[in-house]
């Protein structure tokens, strides 16, 4: 069994999916939800589901190894479904491509801090942008610049609000994160 642990940040709908997803699974399972948010519904989400769930602050993540350590023990994919603070690079350095995270927008373009959620859709719109799309990723030292496993792109139609643009996001994200996740697994472990 390979086991993925996701961190996320807000309201866990990716979180919720890939759970479900892998549930069905023999090979790959979700063994914990992380979050920074102690508001955040994926904490829920992730009861709802049977999945056990770890509140971190930054101290946890980046001046001590508590978080690294559980990662060691607990998983050998990491999933990030939503997370809004920059990963460690020494948790990068100890999951060298085993870091995946799903980016709502056609990386490079719209990528970076400060862009995430809502104020992509709203610079997309914005920017007169006639498609947008999502990307899978490689998560390395710089934000939203790893390797790119997987881009599928949508139109966005003249009346679009961010809105309309962040439900065909989220429609995009149910279909095809899961299953590039497993396909990433699939490959790299025959
Ligand atoms: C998703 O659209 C994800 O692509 C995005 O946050 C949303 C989380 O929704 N991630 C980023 O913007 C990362 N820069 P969810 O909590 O319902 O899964």
């Amino acid at each position: 069994m390979k086991r993925l642990l996701i961190f996320a940040s807000g309201s866990g709908s990716n979180a919720e999916n890939i759970i479900g997803f892998f549930q069905k699974s023999n090979t790959i399972k979700v063994v914990h939800v992380l979050t920074n948010n102690k508001n955040a519904k994926v904490i829920e989400r992730a009861k709802r589901l049977n999945i056990s769930n770890l509140i971190f602050n930054k101290i946890d993540l980046f001046d001590t190894n508590k978080i690294l350590n559980f990662l060691k023990k607990e998983a050998d994919y990491i999933i990030l479904a939503g997370f809004l603070w920059k990963i460690p690079p020494k948790i990068i350095a100890a999951f060298p491509n085993k870091i995946i995270n799903i980016h709502p927008a056609l990386l490079p373009k719209y990528g970076g801090k400060g862009m995430y959620g809502m104020h992509i859709h709203r610079a997309v719109i914005a920017q007169n942008e006639k498609e947008t799309g999502i990307t899978i990723h490689f998560v390395n030292k710089n934000y939203d610049e790893g390797a790119i496993i997987f881009q599928k792109s949508v139109q966005i139609d003249a009346k679009d609000t961010a809105t309309d643009v962040a439900n065909k996001i989220h429609k995009l994200e149910m279909t095809y994160f899961p299953k590039v996740i497993e396909k990433v697994i699939l490959n790299e472990n025959g």
